[in-house]
């Protein structure tokens, strides 16, 4: 316990920085335990109030005035504005597709068809296999002349955009569904990958 007069104390307080290395103690103690009394390092109290000062001055610009929008909101403005972009997009395809101009235009183009084979090769192989029989049953065969999900081809479009719909209960026996793969392509690349579907399966689509 320090006995010397409050004066004194504060003096020798304020004296601290002048004289580094001097511990200044606090009057009291519980079970021999002391408590500093030191002014912290200027470099410190500037960063600290520093620190209150641009949190006073960000919450103000970013939370009360909106002069600055925050990172959320313009990454959520930015994707609305891709999502509007894409359902026009799709929009568009759409209005120029149906069953024969998938069948007798975009099947019967080898640009066309070459583009669908570019993605199934890299994405939907994985579980439709490499000749379109799903060999390893992650997926249906697509060559086997049954479509789960009606046989036009703007039905197959339509499984391809949106994934196994939710009153399905997937495939049998494991109950695996298919993802929305609209969320990952446009409209145009997915009638590619019909197309393609299409030229495996000429006898399918030759009513259309
Ligand atoms: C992770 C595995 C997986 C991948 C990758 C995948 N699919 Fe599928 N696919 C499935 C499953 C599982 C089903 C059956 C879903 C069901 O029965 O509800 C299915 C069903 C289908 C069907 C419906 C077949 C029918 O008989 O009606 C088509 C068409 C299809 N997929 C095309 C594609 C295309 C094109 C791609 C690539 C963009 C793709 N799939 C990628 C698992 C996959």
């Amino acid at each position: 316990m320090s006995s010397k007069p409050k004066q004194e104390e504060q003096h020798r307080r304020a004296d601290f920085a002048s004289k580094k290395g001097e511990v200044v103690l606090r009057p009291h103690e519980y079970d021999g335990i002391q408590e500093f009394d030191q002014k912290l390092p200027n470099w410190w109290l500037l960063t600290f109030y520093s620190a209150i000062i641009f949190y006073l001055i960000y919450w103000f610009i970013y939370y009360q005035a909106g002069l600055i929008k925050t990172d959320q909101a313009a990454v959520t403005e930015a994707i609305s504005a891709i999502q509007i972009q894409k359902e026009k997009a799709l929009e568009e395809t759409l209005a120029t597709l149906d069953d024969k101009t998938l069948v007798h235009e975009w099947a019967t183009d080898g640009s066309i068809v070459a583009e669908g084979e570019k993605i199934y090769s890299q994405v939907c192989i994985a579980c439709h296999g490499p000749d379109l029989d799903a060999p390893n049953k992650l997926g249906l065969s697509l060559v086997d002349h049954e479509w789960k999900y009606g046989d036009t081809p703007m039905d197959i479009f339509k499984i391809i955009n949106a994934g196994t719909p939710a009153e399905s209960k997937g495939m049998p026996p494991t109950g695996a569904r298919m993802i929305p793969w609209g969320a990952t392509y446009t409209g145009k690349q997915i009638a590619q990958l019909v197309a393609f579907i299409i030229s495996k399966n000429p006898e399918d689509f030759s009513k259309f």
